[in-house]
């Protein structure tokens, strides 16, 4: 069902000092950014081999990122699977009993779809399904 560990998703306070560090401490090059207003982010994708870490900064406090960093501070947000057909991935833990976030895949960033599993079902570990575009 899943192909790799496609990204880990990092929550930040500020997007371009954490870009500054992944990319100039940790030498990961800058793939894309892109803000994500109905999602409250903006986001960044940084390449490591064949994944990506994903930094998320909220646009505001009362976003699901604001309140995740207010609630527990920057780190370590979630944990995306890439798959081939997120709708059968999705199907899957739908069929398997799973609590869902989300019923139906939605766009993701980079013209990925995307879905994700409540932490209430995965042990405590927000998870993301993500299918990339067909271009990446
Ligand atoms: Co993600």
């Amino acid at each position: 069902m899943f192909e790799a560990l496609d990204h880990i998703g990092v929550a930040v306070a500020e997007l371009d000092p954490a870009i500054e560090f992944y990319r100039d401490v940790l030498e990961l090059p800058l793939e894309h950014r892109e803000t994500v207003a109905e999602q409250g982010v903006e986001a960044a994708l940084l390449g490591v081999g064949e994944s990506h870490v994903e930094l998320l900064a909220p646009l505001g406090a009362e976003t699901p990122v604001g309140k995740f960093i207010e609630k527990r501070g920057p780190g370590i947000h979630h944990a995306a699977y890439r798959c081939r057909d997120v709708e059968s991935a999705l199907e899957h833990c739908r069929a398997a009993g799973l609590r869902l976030i989300d019923e139906r895949p939605r766009r993701g960033i980079r013209g990925s779809l995307v879905a994700f599993l409540h932490p209430a079902a995965t042990g405590g570990v927000l998870t993301e399904l993500v299918q990339p575009a067909g271009d990446h």
